[in-house]
C-alpha cells in the first residue's frame, strides 16, 4: 500500500519553495514551511498569501478554501521543526555544498523513515544523497515554475533510490494532480537540459545587440506560440538561479559551450538584477516580486512613431513568386489595403495563384472573418502579371521565389534595373544571407529581409532582417509596413536562422539527441516540454509537423555558419531523413501517422 503523506516539510520559501508549499496545502496536506531567518520566513508568507489571494480574486479558489489552506501551513525558522514530517522537499539556492549541509542536518533531525527530496534543477541528486545515512530514501522531485500552475513534476531516481520510495512519490504526485515523468539522475533532467541552452543563446543574442529584448521575446512567443519569451522567462526563473543551473550543467553535462553562462548574466547577478524577485532583470517590474513590467529607459516607443524615423510611404507593392508564401503574402497585403502587383513566371502560374488567393479569401468569408465586400475590394486591388516590367512604379517588392541563391540574385539584379529609385527590395528567404542578395543590386541600402511565417495570413510575426548595408530608413519602412499589416515586425541581424529558427532548431535537435541516448521516451520528452514549460507542442510532435528534412536542412545551415559543435545535427535525425521518414507528410517520422 502506498505510503501516507499527511505532513510534509518544505525548506526554503523562495521562488519555488513558496509555490510548493501552496501545492501541498491546496491538496489537504499539512506543511511545515522552513526558512533560514525571520525576515526570509516573512517573505515566504507574503508570497504564499499573495498567490492564494490572486487565486481567490480570479475565482479559482474559494475564500474558505484559502483560509483552510493557510491553516494547514505551519511556519518555522530552522530545520528542527521538521522532526516528525513524512517527507521533506528542499528548495534552497542551487549550491551543492549548501544542499549537502542541509541534507546531513535533515538526516539527523528527521525520523528514519522520512523521505528526503530535493527540488534541484541541475545538481546531482546522487551527490546530495550521499551526505545522508539514507541515500536509498533520497529522491529528486523537480517542480516547475510557477509550481501551483505547471502540471509537470520530474521524479529523479538515483542508482540507489529504493523502488518503493519512487512508487510512493509517484503516487503522491498523482494525488497532487501532477503528471510525473520518472527519470535517472542527469544534469538538467529532461526539461532544463532542453531549455537552458536555448535560454542562454537568447541572452547571447541580447548581449551582442543582435536584437532587442522585446523583439527576441516577441519572436519566440509569436513565432512558436510559447507562453513567454526567453528573457521574460529568465526573469521569472531568477537570474541567480539560472546562472547556477547553467554553470552546473556546463560542468556536469560534458562542458557544452552552449551552457557556459553568457558573461552578461554574471554581471547582472553581481549587480543585483535578479529578475522579478528583485524588481529588475532583463525588464523592470513594478516592485520586487511583481509580475507587472513597467517601462524603463530601453522600452521602445510605440510602432506608430516609426514613420517619424524616416520610414518611406508605401502604397503599391510587388510580390514575386507563385508558391505558398507568395500566395499568402499577396493576400496579406491586399487585405491590408495595399495595391498589389503579383508577378509570376507565366500566365498559367498567375491563374493558379489567383485561384489560390480567391479560395483563401472565400474561406475567410465562409468562416465569417471577412465581409464579401472586403473580399471583393481586396481582389480588386491585385493586378496579375507575368513580367517584372510591371514593377517599375511599385514602392516595395517582396520576393518569395525558390530558396536558391543564384535565382534570387538574378532576380534582384533585374529588379535593380527595373524598379524606381527609393523602392524597398525585400526577400523572404529563411536561410540565405540577405547581404548576398543585396549585393546583386547597386542599392544594397534599400534591401532588407522580410521573413514571413507560414501560413502568412495567420502567423502574426515577421522577422525584419537588416544587413550591414541596410539603411535605417529601409528598416523603419519595413517595420512600419509590418505594423500596417497587423503583424509584429521584429528586427534582427543577418545571421543564419535569424531569431526564431536559430533558437528553435537547436532545441529540437537536442531533443533528438536525448532520445537517441535513450535517456527518455519521445512521449515523456513531449510531455515534459508541454506540461513543464507550457509549449503548445512537444519537440517530436513539432518535428513531425515541420518535416524532418526541413529541420535537418536548417540545423545543418546553423551548424555550418556558426561552427558550434553542439549544433551538429543528431545522427538519428539524419538516419530518419535518409530512411524517408520525414514526418506527417510521409505518414511516418518520429511517430507513425498512418492510422491517424
Ligand atoms: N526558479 C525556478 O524557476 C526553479 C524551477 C525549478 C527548480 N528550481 C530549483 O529550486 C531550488 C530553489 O530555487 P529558487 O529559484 O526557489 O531560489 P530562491 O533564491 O528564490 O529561494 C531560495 C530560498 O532558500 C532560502 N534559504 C537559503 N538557505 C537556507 C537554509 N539554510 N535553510 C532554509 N532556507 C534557506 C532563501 O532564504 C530563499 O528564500 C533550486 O535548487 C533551483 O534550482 C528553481
Amino acid at each position: 500500500m502506498a505510503r501516507d503523506f499527511s505532513t510534509v516539510g518544505v525548506v526554503g520559501l523562495g521562488t519555488m519553495g513558496a509555490g510548493i508549499v501552496e501545492v501541498f496545502a491546496r491538496n489537504g496536506i499539512d506543511v511545515v514551511a522552513v526558512e533560514i531567518s525571520e525576515p526570509a520566513l516573512e517573505r515566504g508568507r507574503v508570497t504564499l498569501t499573495g498567490s492564494t489571494d490572486r487565486a481567490v480574486a480570479k475565482g479559482k479558489l474559494a475564500a474558505a478554501d484559502r483560509d483552510a489552506l493557510h491553516e494547514r501551513v505551519h511556519f518555522a525558522v530552522g530545520l528542527d521543526a521538521l522532526h516528525s514530517v513524512d517527507l521533506v522537499i528542499e528548495a534552497v539556492p542551487e549550491h551543492l555544498d549548501l544542499k549537502q549541509r542541509i541534507f546531513a542536518e535533515l538526516d539527523r533531525v528527521c525520523r528514519p523513515e522520512t523521505i528526503l527530496a530535493t527540488n534541484t534543477s541541475s545538481l546531482s541528486v546522487t551527490e546530495i544523497s550521499v551526505a545522508t545515512s539514507r541515500p536509498n530514501q533520497v529522491i529528486g522531485i523537480h517542480f516547475f515554475n510557477p509550481a501551483p500552475v505547471m502540471k509537470l513534476v520530474e521524479v529523479v531516481r538515483t542508482v540507489v533510490t529504493s523502488p518503493e520510495v519512487v512508487a510512493d512519490v509517484e503516487a503522491l504526485c498523482a494525488r497532487l494532480g501532477k503528471v510525473d515523468v520518472t527519470i535517472n539522475d542527469r544534469a538538467g533532467f529532461i526539461a532544463n537540459a532542453l531549455l537552458f541552452g536555448y535560454l542562454n543563446h537568447a541572452v547571447g543574442m541580447f548581449e551582442s545587440h543582435y536584437a532587442t529584448r522585446e523583439d527576441i521575446d516577441a519572436a519566440m512567443k509569436l513565432g512558436c506560440g510559447l507562453p513567454m519569451g526567453p528573457l521574460a522567462l529568465m526573469d521569472l526563473i531568477g537570474l541567480d538561479t539560472a546562472y547556477e543551473i547553467l554553470d552546473t550543467m556546463y560542468r556536469r553535462g560534458g562542458r557544452d559551450r552552449r551552457h557556459a553562462p553568457v558573461p552578461l548574466l554574471k554581471q547582472m547577478v553581481t549587480a543585483g538584477l535578479l529578475g522579478r524577485k528583485s524588481g529588475r532583470g532583463f525588464y523592470t517590474y513594478e516592485r520586487p516580486g511583481s509580475p507587472k513590467v513597467v517601462p524603463d529607459e530601453t522600452t521602445p516607443l510605440a510602432t506608430d512613431t516609426a514613420l517619424a524615423d524616416g520610414a518611406r510611404a508605401i502604397t503599391k507593392v510587388g510580390v514575386v513568386g507563385s508558391g505558398t508564401m507568395a500566395t499568402g503574402i499577396i493576400e496579406v497585403f491586399a487585405k491590408a489595403g495595399y495595391e498589389v502587383v503579383s508577378v509570376t513566371r507565366g500566365v498559367e502560374k498567375s491563374a493558379t495563384v489567383c485561384e489560390a488567393v480567391k479560395t483563401s479569401l472565400n474561406k475567410g468569408v465562409v468562416r465569417g472573418k471577412l465581409a464579401e465586400d472586403d473580399r471583393d475590394a481586396a481582389l480588386g486591388r491585385i493586378t496579375w502579371s507575368a513580367t517584372l516590367d510591371h514593377l517599375a512604379d511599385v514602392d516595395l517588392v517582396v520576393e518569395a521565389v525558390i530558396e536558391e541563391l543564384s535565382v534570387k540574385k538574378a532576380l534582384f539584379a533585374s529588379l535593380d534595373e527595373i524598379c524606381k529609385p527609393g523602392v524597398v527590395l525585400a526577400t523572404t528567404t529563411s536561410s540565405l544571407p540577405v547581404i548576398d542578395v543585396a549585393m546583386a543590386t547597386q542599392r544594397p541600402a534599400d534591401v532588407v529581409g522580410l521573413h514571413f511565417f507560414n501560413p502568412a495570413p495567420v502567423m502574426p510575426l515577421v522577422e525584419v532582417v537588416r544587413t550591414i548595408r541596410t539603411s535605417p530608413e529601409t528598416t523603419a519602412t519595413a517595420r512600419a509596413v509590418c505594423a500596417a499589416l497587423g503583424k509584429t515586425g521584429v528586427v534582427c541581424g543577418d545571421r543564419s536562422g535569424f531569431i526564431v529558427n536559430a533558437l528553435l532548431f537547436p532545441y529540437l535537435n537536442d531533443a533528438v539527441k536525448m532520445l537517441e541516448a535513450s535517456y527518455s521516451t519521445a512521449d515523456d520528452i513531449d510531455h515534459a516540454m508541454k506540461l513543464g514549460c507550457g509549449y503548445p507542442m512537444g519537440p517530436f510532435e513539432l518535428l513531425d509537423v515541420v518535416g524532418l528534412d526541413v529541420s535537418l536542412a536548417i540545423q545543418r545551415e546553423l551548424y555550418l555558419e556558426l561552427r558550434e559543435p553542439g549544433f551538429a545535427p543528431a545522427p538519428l535525425l539524419e538516419h530518419l531523413v535518409t530512411a524517408g521518414y520525414l514526418g506527417r507528410k510521409t505518414r511516418r517520422g518520429f511517430r507513425d501517422h498512418s492510422h491517424r
